[in-house]
């Protein structure tokens, strides 16, 4: 590791609050100057490894391109070939990889083992999505949502489930200035801990929060609606969770009372016909497949700034 005093893990994206804006301003300029990968290798003889407990598409193949594409060596850990879970803690993990390793990205299911992997680990460690968080995923929406929009024409509005996706794109919402107005069904509300978090950050920055059950509220005027699946992996048995989202499905006739340049968007996987539908998901507002690629470049950002921050500051200064 190089630069930072002590290693710098990132586990929730208002960990890297203040210099969120920056991050995503350097994901920008490394995506519009790719050529620049060609030199840039700030990852040089560096090793990161990735551990998935659950499936991945977009997750997955982001952080093996982005770490080859900056000279870096990735290594993906399937849970089922692993000892971790089976027969050695996730104390002895860490230790273990921070020998052979120069940082390590971890999708779990409790968000507390990924933070008893940061304490134990010597290596910076990236949550690449838990039950609670999904911080890469929400570096990438902001960043794409300055890409397309220099000013947002309006709120984002969330409407679904108060689960991981938006628990990030609210804490990176507010500490971007923009306003947030979520509906959710009555019981599935966000966490009160991260809500209360993320209303002591819009204090700060002056952004607006507002929670509703009513999905039209939620996005009339609004610049961005962004929905995700209403049953999150590991949820699978919590019954009739589904049917708790009547009338929550992005269709024309909710979409109609958002700004009419409003950005469709969605972390995918999406379950078409479920919460939103061709109609919108395939429409010209819809971004969402450039939120997909956008996951490699702001990773790349992330890992560089925690991995080899002189790197980071020097492309900062060149580019
Ligand atoms: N959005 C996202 O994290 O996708 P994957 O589950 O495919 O990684
Ligand atoms: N909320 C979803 C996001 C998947 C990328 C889940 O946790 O399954």
């Amino acid at each position: 590791m190089k630069n930072h005093e002590d290693k710098i893990d990132l586990l929730a994206i208002d960990d890297f609050q203040k210099n969120l804006p920056d991050l995503i301003d350097w994901a920008l300029r490394i995506k519009n100057g790719e050529g620049l990968v060609d030199e840039f290798k700030p990852l040089e003889g560096m090793s990161i490894g990735s551990i998935y407990e659950k499936p991945s598409t977009r997750t997955r193949v982001s952080f093996e391109v982005g770490v080859s594409k900056l000279g870096g060596q990735p290594v993906t850990l399937l849970s089922n070939d692993i000892q971790l879970g089976k027969s050695e803690s996730i104390a002895d993990t860490a230790a273990v990889l921070s020998r052979f390793l120069d940082g390590i990205t971890y999708r779990c299911f409790k968000h507390q083992d990924v933070v008893e992997l940061a304490k134990h680990s010597k290596i910076p460690v990236i949550n690449a999505l838990s039950d609670l968080h999904h911080p890469c995923q929400a570096a990438a929406d902001l960043m794409t949502i300055t890409e397309h929009k220099k000013k947002v024409n309006g709120h984002i509005s969330w409407v679904g489930d108060g689960n991981n996706v938006f628990h990030d794109l609210l804490l990176a919402s507010v500490s971007m200035g923009h306003d947030v107005s979520y509906a959710t069904p009555v019981g599935f509300e966000p966490n009160s801990e991260i809500l209360i978090r993320a209303k002591k950050i819009a204090d700060e920055t002056g952004a607006k929060v507002i929670g509703t059950n009513d999905p039209i509220e939620a996005v009339t005027d609004a610049g961005v609606i962004y929905t995700d699946i209403f049953v999150s992996m590991g949820e699978e048995h919590i019954k009739d969770k589904f049917q708790s989202f009547d009338g929550f499905q992005i269709n024309n006739d909710l979409v109609s009372y958002a700004d009419q340049d409003y950005l469709f968007m969605h972390c995918l996987p999406a379950h078409r016909g479920e919460e939103v539908t061709d109609t919108v998901i395939d429409s010209k507002n819809s971004v969402v497949f450039d939120q997909a690629e956008n996951r490699m470049w702001a990773q790349m950002s992330l890992l560089t700034y925690m991995c080899n921050e002189n790197a980071w500051h020097s492309f900062n200064e060149l580019y």
